[in-house]
Protein backbone atom coordinates (compact mmCIF):
# COMPACT_ATOMS: atom_id res chain seq x y z
CA UNK A 1 0.00 0.00 0.00
CA UNK A 2 1.42 3.48 -0.87
CA UNK A 3 2.24 5.63 2.02
CA UNK A 4 2.48 8.75 0.75
CA UNK A 5 -0.17 10.43 3.01
CA UNK A 6 2.05 9.89 6.05
CA UNK A 7 3.99 12.85 4.37
CA UNK A 8 0.91 15.10 5.57
CA UNK A 9 0.60 13.44 8.78
CA UNK A 10 2.04 15.57 11.86
CA UNK A 11 2.51 13.24 13.97
CA UNK A 12 4.50 10.97 11.61
CA UNK A 13 6.28 13.99 10.42
CA UNK A 14 6.99 15.14 13.78
CA UNK A 15 8.99 12.51 15.23
CA UNK A 16 12.38 11.59 13.89
CA UNK A 17 12.44 8.02 13.93
CA UNK A 18 8.80 7.46 11.98
CA UNK A 19 10.11 10.11 9.57
CA UNK A 20 12.96 8.70 8.56
CA UNK A 21 11.40 5.10 8.21
CA UNK A 22 8.79 6.77 5.66
CA UNK A 23 11.94 8.63 3.70
CA UNK A 24 13.73 4.97 3.58
CA UNK A 25 10.67 3.51 2.26
CA UNK A 26 9.89 6.00 -0.21
CA UNK A 27 13.25 6.55 -1.65
CA UNK A 28 13.84 2.71 -2.33
CA UNK A 29 10.31 1.98 -3.25
CA UNK A 30 8.13 5.10 -4.54
CA UNK A 31 11.37 7.78 -4.97
CA UNK A 32 8.59 10.29 -7.27
CA UNK A 33 5.07 9.47 -5.11
CA UNK A 34 2.18 10.58 -6.30
CA UNK A 35 -0.06 12.02 -3.29
CA UNK A 36 -3.52 12.54 -3.89
CA UNK A 37 -5.45 13.20 -0.96
CA UNK A 38 -8.69 14.68 -0.31
CA UNK A 39 -8.01 17.86 1.85
CA UNK A 40 -4.85 18.65 -0.72
CA UNK A 41 -4.57 19.64 -4.16
CA UNK A 42 -1.96 16.85 -5.72
CA UNK A 43 1.58 16.82 -6.02
CA UNK A 44 4.62 14.66 -6.38
CA UNK A 45 6.91 13.14 -3.59
CA UNK A 46 10.61 13.61 -4.49
CA UNK A 47 12.59 11.28 -1.80
CA UNK A 48 16.28 11.25 -3.49
CA UNK A 49 19.41 13.26 -3.63
CA UNK A 50 20.02 13.58 -7.48
CA UNK A 51 15.90 14.29 -8.18
CA UNK A 52 16.34 17.14 -5.41
CA UNK A 53 19.30 18.42 -6.86
CA UNK A 54 18.19 18.18 -10.39
CA UNK A 55 14.92 20.24 -10.05
CA UNK A 56 16.46 22.77 -7.34
CA UNK A 57 19.24 24.05 -9.89
CA UNK A 58 16.68 24.21 -13.12
CA UNK A 59 15.14 27.24 -11.49
CA UNK A 60 12.87 28.02 -14.99
CA UNK A 61 11.65 24.13 -15.79
CA UNK A 62 10.49 24.37 -11.93
CA UNK A 63 9.64 27.35 -10.48
CA UNK A 64 8.73 28.72 -6.84
CA UNK A 65 5.05 30.79 -7.54
CA UNK A 66 2.55 29.12 -7.11
CA UNK A 67 3.06 26.87 -4.52
CA UNK A 68 5.83 26.84 -2.32
CA UNK A 69 5.41 24.91 0.57
CA UNK A 70 2.41 22.31 1.03
CA UNK A 71 -0.99 23.43 2.62
CA UNK A 72 -4.29 22.44 2.66
CA UNK A 73 -6.54 23.42 -0.37
CA UNK A 74 -9.05 25.44 2.32
CA UNK A 75 -5.98 27.19 3.59
CA UNK A 76 -4.72 27.90 0.19
CA UNK A 77 -8.13 29.38 -0.94
CA UNK A 78 -8.56 31.67 1.92
CA UNK A 79 -5.14 32.95 1.88
CA UNK A 80 -6.17 33.35 -2.37
CA UNK A 81 -9.27 35.19 -1.64
CA UNK A 82 -7.60 37.36 1.39
CA UNK A 83 -3.67 37.86 -0.62
CA UNK A 84 -4.49 37.43 -4.02
CA UNK A 85 -1.96 34.52 -4.33
CA UNK A 86 -2.37 31.06 -2.88
CA UNK A 87 0.88 31.73 -0.78
CA UNK A 88 -0.19 34.49 1.15
CA UNK A 89 2.87 36.29 1.24
CA UNK A 90 5.35 36.86 -1.73
CA UNK A 91 8.81 36.54 -0.14
CA UNK A 92 11.95 35.57 -1.90
CA UNK A 93 10.65 31.56 -1.47
CA UNK A 94 7.96 32.34 -3.22
CA UNK A 95 9.42 34.32 -6.38
CA UNK A 96 10.93 33.38 -9.44
CA UNK A 97 13.43 35.24 -11.71
CA UNK A 98 13.56 38.34 -12.83
CA UNK A 99 12.12 39.83 -9.39
CA UNK A 100 13.37 36.85 -7.19
CA UNK A 101 17.11 37.84 -8.42
CA UNK A 102 16.44 41.81 -7.81
CA UNK A 103 15.60 40.92 -4.38
CA UNK A 104 17.60 38.78 -3.45
CA UNK A 105 20.71 40.88 -4.64
CA UNK A 106 19.57 43.27 -2.05
CA UNK A 107 20.93 41.30 0.73
CA UNK A 108 23.42 38.98 -1.59
CA UNK A 109 26.75 40.93 -0.10
CA UNK A 110 25.61 41.39 3.54
CA UNK A 111 25.06 37.92 3.89
CA UNK A 112 28.23 36.37 1.72
CA UNK A 113 31.19 34.76 3.97
CA UNK A 114 33.32 38.20 4.65
CA UNK A 115 30.57 40.09 6.24
CA UNK A 116 29.06 37.12 8.27
CA UNK A 117 32.49 36.47 9.29
CA UNK A 118 32.50 39.83 10.64
CA UNK A 119 29.72 39.03 13.42
CA UNK A 120 32.03 35.91 15.14
CA UNK A 121 32.57 38.12 18.08
CA UNK A 122 29.01 38.98 18.60
CA UNK A 123 28.11 35.21 17.72
CA UNK A 124 30.71 33.72 20.19
CA UNK A 125 29.72 36.28 23.02
CA UNK A 126 26.62 35.51 22.81
CA UNK A 127 27.34 31.95 22.72
CA UNK A 128 28.99 32.38 26.10
CA UNK A 129 25.99 33.88 27.34
CA UNK A 130 23.97 31.25 27.08
CA UNK A 131 26.78 28.53 28.22
CA UNK A 132 26.86 30.34 31.09
CA UNK A 133 23.19 30.35 31.73
CA UNK A 134 23.36 26.80 31.29
CA UNK A 135 26.05 25.84 33.95
CA UNK A 136 24.21 28.66 36.14
CA UNK A 137 21.17 26.20 36.13
CA UNK A 138 23.09 23.60 37.76
CA UNK A 139 23.56 20.26 35.83
CA UNK A 140 19.63 20.21 34.44
CA UNK A 141 17.84 22.38 32.20
CA UNK A 142 14.98 21.28 28.98
CA UNK A 143 17.90 22.49 26.47
CA UNK A 144 15.09 23.10 23.55
CA UNK A 145 13.52 25.46 26.11
CA UNK A 146 15.77 27.47 28.25
CA UNK A 147 18.75 27.13 25.27
CA UNK A 148 18.37 25.86 22.13
CA UNK A 149 15.08 28.65 21.18
CA UNK A 150 16.54 31.70 22.89
CA UNK A 151 20.71 31.52 21.54
CA UNK A 152 19.85 31.53 17.59
CA UNK A 153 17.40 33.97 18.25
CA UNK A 154 19.10 36.78 19.88
CA UNK A 155 21.68 36.82 17.06
CA UNK A 156 18.96 36.99 14.24
CA UNK A 157 16.57 39.77 16.29
CA UNK A 158 19.91 41.60 16.62
CA UNK A 159 20.41 42.04 13.18
CA UNK A 160 16.68 42.71 11.99
CA UNK A 161 16.07 45.59 14.45
CA UNK A 162 14.15 43.55 17.10
CA UNK A 163 14.63 44.22 20.56
CA UNK A 164 15.74 42.59 23.12
CA UNK A 165 12.53 42.85 25.24
CA UNK A 166 10.45 41.87 21.81
CA UNK A 167 12.23 38.69 20.96
CA UNK A 168 9.88 36.53 23.44
CA UNK A 169 6.50 38.02 20.80
CA UNK A 170 8.74 37.25 18.00
CA UNK A 171 9.63 33.65 19.08
CA UNK A 172 5.84 32.72 19.59
CA UNK A 173 5.05 34.71 16.39
CA UNK A 174 7.19 32.38 13.89
CA UNK A 175 6.15 29.16 16.38
CA UNK A 176 2.40 29.96 15.55
CA UNK A 177 3.51 30.31 11.53
CA UNK A 178 5.68 27.27 11.33
CA UNK A 179 4.49 25.19 14.17
CA UNK A 180 0.53 25.78 13.19
CA UNK A 181 -0.09 21.83 12.88
CA UNK A 182 0.98 21.79 16.24
CA UNK A 183 -1.59 21.70 18.89
CA UNK A 184 0.66 23.19 21.54
CA UNK A 185 1.87 25.50 19.32
CA UNK A 186 -0.47 26.93 16.15
CA UNK A 187 -2.58 29.68 17.35
CA UNK A 188 -6.08 28.43 17.66
CA UNK A 189 -8.36 26.02 15.41
CA UNK A 190 -9.38 28.86 13.39
CA UNK A 191 -7.57 29.47 9.78
CA UNK A 192 -8.46 32.98 10.45
CA UNK A 193 -5.82 33.04 13.73
CA UNK A 194 -3.36 32.07 10.92
CA UNK A 195 -3.83 34.81 9.33
CA UNK A 196 -3.99 36.92 12.80
CA UNK A 197 -0.39 35.70 13.12
CA UNK A 198 0.93 37.36 9.29
CA UNK A 199 -0.89 40.53 10.22
CA UNK A 200 1.12 41.15 13.79
CA UNK A 201 4.52 40.55 11.90
CA UNK A 202 3.22 42.90 9.40
CA UNK A 203 2.64 45.69 11.89
CA UNK A 204 5.78 45.14 14.20
CA UNK A 205 8.60 45.26 11.31
CA UNK A 206 6.71 48.08 9.71
CA UNK A 207 7.80 50.21 13.01
CA UNK A 208 11.41 48.46 12.57
CA UNK A 209 11.43 49.99 8.72
CA UNK A 210 10.55 53.78 10.17
CA UNK A 211 12.97 53.68 12.40
CA UNK A 212 15.75 52.47 10.03
CA UNK A 213 15.41 55.23 7.47
CA UNK A 214 16.00 57.81 10.58
CA UNK A 215 18.34 56.34 12.18
CA UNK A 216 20.82 53.82 9.78
CA UNK A 217 22.99 51.37 11.60
CA UNK A 218 25.32 48.41 9.80
CA UNK A 219 22.58 45.84 10.31
CA UNK A 220 20.23 43.80 7.85
CA UNK A 221 17.68 45.72 9.27
CA UNK A 222 19.09 48.68 7.11
CA UNK A 223 19.76 47.29 4.46
CA UNK A 224 16.48 46.13 4.25
CA UNK A 225 14.73 49.37 5.33
CA UNK A 226 16.64 51.57 2.76
CA UNK A 227 17.05 49.06 -0.27
CA UNK A 228 16.24 50.73 -4.09
CA UNK A 229 14.99 48.00 -6.27
CA UNK A 230 15.35 49.45 -10.13
CA UNK A 231 15.92 52.75 -9.04
CA UNK A 232 13.04 52.95 -6.67
CA UNK A 233 12.75 52.59 -2.56
CA UNK A 234 11.71 48.34 -2.69
CA UNK A 235 7.98 48.03 -1.99
CA UNK A 236 6.43 48.24 1.74
CA UNK A 237 4.76 45.20 0.91
CA UNK A 238 8.40 43.25 -0.31
CA UNK A 239 10.37 45.09 2.25
CA UNK A 240 8.01 43.83 4.82
CA UNK A 241 8.13 40.05 3.38
CA UNK A 242 11.55 40.31 3.39
CA UNK A 243 11.58 41.05 7.03
CA UNK A 244 9.70 37.92 7.82
CA UNK A 245 11.06 35.32 6.02
CA UNK A 246 14.71 36.51 7.20
CA UNK A 247 13.16 36.50 10.92
CA UNK A 248 11.79 33.49 10.66
CA UNK A 249 13.76 31.07 8.68
CA UNK A 250 16.73 32.66 10.28
CA UNK A 251 16.30 31.30 14.30
CA UNK A 252 13.88 28.13 14.18
CA UNK A 253 15.93 26.39 11.86
CA UNK A 254 19.12 27.18 13.56
CA UNK A 255 17.36 26.33 17.13
CA UNK A 256 16.41 23.03 15.58
CA UNK A 257 20.06 22.50 14.53
CA UNK A 258 21.36 23.28 17.92
CA UNK A 259 19.22 20.70 19.70
CA UNK A 260 18.99 18.04 17.10
CA UNK A 261 23.32 18.54 16.74
CA UNK A 262 23.53 18.36 20.89
CA UNK A 263 21.28 14.90 20.60
CA UNK A 264 23.39 13.62 17.92
CA UNK A 265 26.53 14.43 20.09
CA UNK A 266 24.76 12.00 23.30
CA UNK A 267 23.79 9.66 20.80
CA UNK A 268 27.88 9.24 19.19
CA UNK A 269 29.40 9.70 22.35
CA UNK A 270 32.72 9.43 19.99
CA UNK A 271 32.01 12.02 18.23
CA UNK A 272 31.00 14.33 21.55
CA UNK A 273 35.11 13.50 23.04
CA UNK A 274 36.46 14.01 19.35
CA UNK A 275 35.59 17.83 19.87
CA UNK A 276 36.25 18.04 23.15
CA UNK A 277 39.48 16.89 22.17
CA UNK A 278 39.74 19.23 19.34
CA UNK A 279 37.28 21.98 19.36
CA UNK A 280 38.56 23.53 15.78
CA UNK A 281 36.17 20.64 14.51
CA UNK A 282 32.97 22.86 15.54
CA UNK A 283 32.76 24.24 11.97
CA UNK A 284 33.00 20.81 10.04
CA UNK A 285 30.22 19.51 13.26
CA UNK A 286 28.17 22.32 12.26
CA UNK A 287 28.16 21.33 9.07
CA UNK A 288 26.97 17.63 9.78
CA UNK A 289 24.50 18.46 12.53
CA UNK A 290 22.66 20.62 9.36
CA UNK A 291 22.81 17.58 7.59
CA UNK A 292 21.74 15.29 10.70
CA UNK A 293 18.64 17.40 11.44
CA UNK A 294 18.05 18.92 7.68
CA UNK A 295 15.10 21.07 9.80
CA UNK A 296 13.63 22.73 6.74
CA UNK A 297 11.62 19.65 5.69
CA UNK A 298 10.69 20.64 1.99
CA UNK A 299 10.02 22.82 -0.33
CA UNK A 300 8.17 23.05 -3.33
CA UNK A 301 8.17 23.45 -7.44
CA UNK A 302 5.74 23.76 -10.25
CA UNK A 303 6.78 22.47 -13.33
CA UNK A 304 6.72 24.55 -16.32
CA UNK A 305 7.04 21.53 -19.12
CA UNK A 306 6.42 18.13 -19.18
CA UNK A 307 8.99 15.51 -17.77
CA UNK A 308 9.76 12.24 -16.45
CA UNK A 309 11.57 10.73 -13.59
CA UNK A 310 12.01 6.88 -12.84
CA UNK A 311 9.49 6.42 -15.18
CA UNK A 312 6.79 8.83 -14.13
CA UNK A 313 5.88 11.42 -16.12
CA UNK A 314 4.83 14.94 -14.29
CA UNK A 315 3.21 17.04 -16.21
CA UNK A 316 3.52 20.92 -16.79
CA UNK A 317 1.62 22.71 -13.91
CA UNK A 318 1.77 19.70 -11.68
CA UNK A 319 4.07 20.47 -8.22
CA UNK A 320 6.73 18.59 -7.27
CA UNK A 321 7.38 18.52 -2.90
CA UNK A 322 11.22 18.13 -2.55
CA UNK A 323 12.18 16.29 0.81
CA UNK A 324 15.63 17.61 2.21
CA UNK A 325 15.87 14.96 5.52
CA UNK A 326 15.41 12.33 3.12
CA UNK A 327 18.41 13.43 0.74
CA UNK A 328 19.92 14.15 3.80
CA UNK A 329 20.09 10.07 4.18
CA UNK A 330 20.35 9.41 0.27
CA UNK A 331 23.15 6.49 0.60
CA UNK A 332 23.09 7.03 -3.22
CA UNK A 333 24.94 10.25 -2.67
CA UNK A 334 25.99 10.21 1.11
CA UNK A 335 28.45 7.43 2.72
CA UNK A 336 27.46 6.17 5.66
CA UNK A 337 24.57 8.55 5.71
CA UNK A 338 22.88 7.04 9.13
CA UNK A 339 26.20 7.93 10.79
CA UNK A 340 27.06 11.29 12.69
CA UNK A 341 30.65 12.30 11.87
CA UNK A 342 31.61 15.29 12.81
CA UNK A 343 34.81 15.13 10.27
CA UNK A 344 32.32 14.08 7.44
CA UNK A 345 32.97 16.48 3.96
CA UNK A 346 29.58 18.16 3.76
CA UNK A 347 29.99 19.72 0.36
CA UNK A 348 27.17 17.72 -1.37
CA UNK A 349 24.66 18.18 1.23
CA UNK A 350 21.16 19.56 0.49
CA UNK A 351 19.85 20.98 3.89
CA UNK A 352 20.30 24.36 2.65
CA UNK A 353 18.43 23.41 -0.63
CA UNK A 354 20.61 24.49 -4.04
CA UNK A 355 20.25 26.66 -7.18
CA UNK A 356 19.01 29.58 -7.41
CA UNK A 357 17.08 29.72 -4.20
CA UNK A 358 19.84 28.24 -1.79
CA UNK A 359 19.75 29.56 1.70
CA UNK A 360 20.20 32.65 2.00
CA UNK A 361 21.40 32.55 5.56
CA UNK A 362 23.47 29.58 5.34
CA UNK A 363 27.11 30.77 6.33
CA UNK A 364 25.53 33.09 9.29
CA UNK A 365 23.27 29.58 10.28
CA UNK A 366 26.80 27.49 10.31
CA UNK A 367 28.55 30.22 12.30
CA UNK A 368 26.23 30.12 15.13
CA UNK A 369 26.10 26.44 15.35
CA UNK A 370 29.76 26.72 15.39
CA UNK A 371 30.55 28.72 18.30
CA UNK A 372 27.59 27.68 20.30
CA UNK A 373 29.25 24.08 19.97
CA UNK A 374 33.03 25.53 20.19
CA UNK A 375 31.94 27.40 23.91
CA UNK A 376 30.16 24.13 24.71
CA UNK A 377 32.67 21.24 24.26
CA UNK A 378 35.34 23.43 25.94
CA UNK A 379 33.55 23.56 28.86
CA UNK A 380 31.30 20.07 29.45
CA UNK A 381 32.06 17.17 31.27
CA UNK A 382 29.36 14.82 30.35
CA UNK A 383 25.90 15.44 29.31
CA UNK A 384 22.73 12.75 29.10
CA UNK A 385 19.29 12.29 28.20
CA UNK A 386 16.94 13.40 31.76
CA UNK A 387 13.76 12.38 30.00
CA UNK A 388 12.37 11.65 26.24
CA UNK A 389 12.65 14.18 24.10
CA UNK A 390 9.56 15.75 22.09
CA UNK A 391 9.39 16.48 18.53
CA UNK A 392 7.20 19.48 17.10
CA UNK A 393 4.46 18.45 14.98
CA UNK A 394 5.22 19.89 11.27
CA UNK A 395 6.27 19.28 7.94
CA UNK A 396 7.46 22.69 6.84
CA UNK A 397 10.39 23.27 9.51
CA UNK A 398 10.37 20.69 12.65
CA UNK A 399 12.50 19.82 15.08
CA UNK A 400 12.59 19.50 18.88
CA UNK A 401 10.05 20.83 21.37
CA UNK A 402 11.59 19.72 24.39
CA UNK A 403 14.91 17.92 25.49
CA UNK A 404 15.36 17.55 29.24
CA UNK A 405 19.23 17.11 29.47
CA UNK A 406 21.18 15.93 32.94
CA UNK A 407 24.93 17.70 32.39
CA UNK A 408 28.46 18.25 34.49
CA UNK A 409 31.20 20.98 33.83
CA UNK A 410 34.48 21.01 34.22
C1 LIG B 1 20.35 25.34 9.85
C2 LIG B 1 19.82 26.44 9.45
C3 LIG B 1 19.12 26.63 8.12
C4 LIG B 1 18.67 25.72 7.20
C5 LIG B 1 18.77 24.21 7.27
C6 LIG B 1 18.08 26.46 6.11
C7 LIG B 1 17.52 25.88 4.98
C8 LIG B 1 16.97 26.58 3.93
C9 LIG B 1 16.37 25.99 2.77
C10 LIG B 1 16.22 24.48 2.51
C11 LIG B 1 15.96 26.99 1.95
C12 LIG B 1 15.25 26.82 0.59
C13 LIG B 1 16.30 26.58 -0.48
C14 LIG B 1 15.76 26.20 -1.84
O1 LIG B 1 14.58 26.40 -2.13
O2 LIG B 1 16.57 25.69 -2.65
C15 LIG B 1 16.30 28.23 2.60
C16 LIG B 1 16.04 29.48 2.08
C17 LIG B 1 16.29 30.64 2.77
N1 LIG B 1 16.92 30.80 3.99
FE1 LIG B 1 17.64 29.32 5.14
N2 LIG B 1 18.17 27.80 6.39
C18 LIG B 1 18.82 27.95 7.59
C19 LIG B 1 19.12 29.14 8.24
C20 LIG B 1 18.88 30.39 7.73
C21 LIG B 1 19.27 31.62 8.35
C22 LIG B 1 20.09 31.74 9.63
C23 LIG B 1 18.78 32.64 7.56
C24 LIG B 1 18.87 34.13 7.72
C25 LIG B 1 19.44 34.76 8.64
C26 LIG B 1 18.09 32.02 6.44
C27 LIG B 1 17.48 32.71 5.43
C28 LIG B 1 16.94 32.12 4.30
C29 LIG B 1 16.32 32.88 3.23
C30 LIG B 1 16.16 34.40 3.17
C31 LIG B 1 15.91 31.95 2.26
C32 LIG B 1 15.21 32.23 0.92
C33 LIG B 1 16.24 32.24 -0.20
C34 LIG B 1 15.63 32.38 -1.58
O3 LIG B 1 14.53 31.90 -1.84
O4 LIG B 1 16.30 32.99 -2.44
N3 LIG B 1 18.18 30.65 6.58
N4 LIG B 1 16.93 27.96 3.81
Amino acid sequence: MSRTHDIVDPAIMGDESSMYALFDHLRDNDPVAYFDHLDYEPFWVITRHEDIKYISQNNERFINNPRTVIMPQAFEKMLLEQFGTRNGLETLIHMDNPKHRKLRNVTRDWFKPGPVGKLTPMCEEIARQFVDKMEAMGGECDFVKDIALLYPLRIIMSIMGVAPEEEGMMLKLTQELFGSQDPDQGRGEEMGEEMAVLLDFFSYFKGVVEDRKQNPTDDLATVLANAVVDGAPMEELDQISYFIITATAGHDTTSATTSGGLKALMEFPQQLKKLQADPSLCQSAAKEMIRWTAPVRHMMRTCTEDVEFHGQKIRAGESVALWYPAASRDERAIEKPNEFDVERDNRNQLAFGYGGHMCLGQHLAILEVECFFRELVSRLDWIELAAEPEWVQANFVGGLKSMPVRYAFK
